[in-house]
């Protein structure tokens, strides 16, 4: 499968928490648009409110608590992807790390969001990370997937002032609204055809 489809891409989010990028991903792609629909929402926390605004939205909702079994969550999240004939993955908050072979399975079309400029930093609590190095910028980036944890190739990355009273929540606030017009965008070049592995998009 390679993009651009002759149809709207059919889009699953995966969220572990309140899904905040998952409903500016519903805003940004209602029903009949030419470029995707959002078609399934998948959750390893029962209690995530992803799930919630999923079902507020007519969106099949599935809650796959991960335990220890990557193994399983896999399959059964392969099933629903078959299932739900998706087209592209976009992890929002989904804070558990896919096999390889998923990862590889879905190259070129699984996508993620970050709370900062990648490559600066990954992993757990990128708001916080930026303000203790005292950087005056920061933002958010949409990458492909790849097996490493925030390392595949950015996509769109926004900007955004750290501000000398900034806490990681102020920052964190600042960073998401833009995050919420990075991801919809991200998405629109890569169903497009017009962003591959190897581009990159600089805001
Ligand atoms: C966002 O900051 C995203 O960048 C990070 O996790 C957070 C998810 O927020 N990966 P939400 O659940 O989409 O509101």
């Amino acid at each position: 499968m390679m993009f651009p489809l002759e149809r709207p891409a059919r889009l699953a989010v995966f969220a572990s928490g309140r899904g905040s990028n998952l409903s500016s991903l519903i805003a940004a792609f209602p029903p009949a648009d030419p470029f995707a629909s959002v078609e399934l929402l998948v959750s390893n926390k029962r209690s995530a409110g992803a799930l919630s605004s999923a079902e507020a939205h007519n969106i099949s909702a599935y809650a796959l608590p991960f335990g220890g079994d990557r193994e399983r969550f896999e399959r059964e999240v392969d099933a629903l992807l078959r299932a739900f004939r998706i087209d592209l993955i976009c992890l929002a908050g989904f804070m558990r790390v896919l096999s390889p072979e998923f990862t590889a399975r879905w190259a070129g079309r699984l996508l993620n969001i970050h709370p900062s400029l990648l490559p600066a930093f990954p992993g757990l609590h990128a708001q916080q990370q930026a303000l203790s190095a005292g950087v005056r910028e920061s933002g958010c980036t949409v990458h492909f997937v790849d097996a490493g944890v925030d390392t595949g190739k950015p996509i769109v990355q926004r900007r955004v002032p750290v501000l000398p009273d900034d806490t990681e929540e102020t920052l964190a606030a600042r960073i998401l609204l833009e995050e919420h017009q990075a991801y919809p965008e991200a998405v629109r070049l890569v169903v497009s055809g017009r962003v591959k592995a190897h581009e990159r998009i600089m805001r």
